[in-house]
């Protein structure tokens, strides 16, 4: 069993080895500009304690996942393990913390998005209580 504790992320001393458990978790993270160091310096301007990572007691980061709160709904984005530390109860840890952060700061109902074609990671949100909302996301680019 893989030993860690969860903390707060810190920026910029952590960005790069969580840039790095991003880049190499698979096709459910897709890396965007507001991955970008100057983007996530803004994440963590707003809500800082929103953005947690599990660390190993060497200071290996080995797991991460943030969350935005608007005042009225919650969005978690980016939970990721790396490969050597899953099935440990790693992303639920990590899961059950962000949720509790959303929670205290009085979030009733939060979202996150999954890739098509994720059965696997569908079942771990599943089982940690996430339901299935028939629903169509848009996006739009708001950058010139
Ligand atoms: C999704 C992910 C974070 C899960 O992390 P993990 O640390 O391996 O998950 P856990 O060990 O905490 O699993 C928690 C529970 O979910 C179950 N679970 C985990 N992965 C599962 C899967 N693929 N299918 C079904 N159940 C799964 C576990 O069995 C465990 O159940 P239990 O509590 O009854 O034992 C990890 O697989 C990952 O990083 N994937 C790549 C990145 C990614 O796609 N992220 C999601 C973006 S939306």
């Amino acid at each position: 069993m893989t030993a860690y504790t969860i903390r707060t992320f810190r920026f910029p001393d952590d960005y790069a080895a969580v840039y790095d458990l991003w880049a190499h978790a698979g096709p459910g993270i897709q890396l965007r500009v507001s991955d970008e160091p100057e983007e996530i310096a803004k994440k963590v301007a707003h809500d800082p304690d929103l953005f947690i990572v599990a660390e190993t007691p060497e200071g290996e980061i080995i797991g991460a996942v943030m969350a935005g709160f608007d005042g009225r709904r919650g969005l978690i984005y980016h939970l990721a393990v790396a490969e050597p530390h899953r099935g440990q109860g790693i992303g639920k840890a990590l899961m059950d913390e962000i949720e509790a952060r959303l929670r205290a700061k009085g979030c009733l109902r939060a979202y996150l998005m999954v890739v098509p074609g994720h059965d696997d990671v569908l079942a771990f949100y599943h089982n940690l209580g996430w339901e299935d909302l028939p629903v169509i996301t848009l996006a739009k680019n708001l950058t010139d």
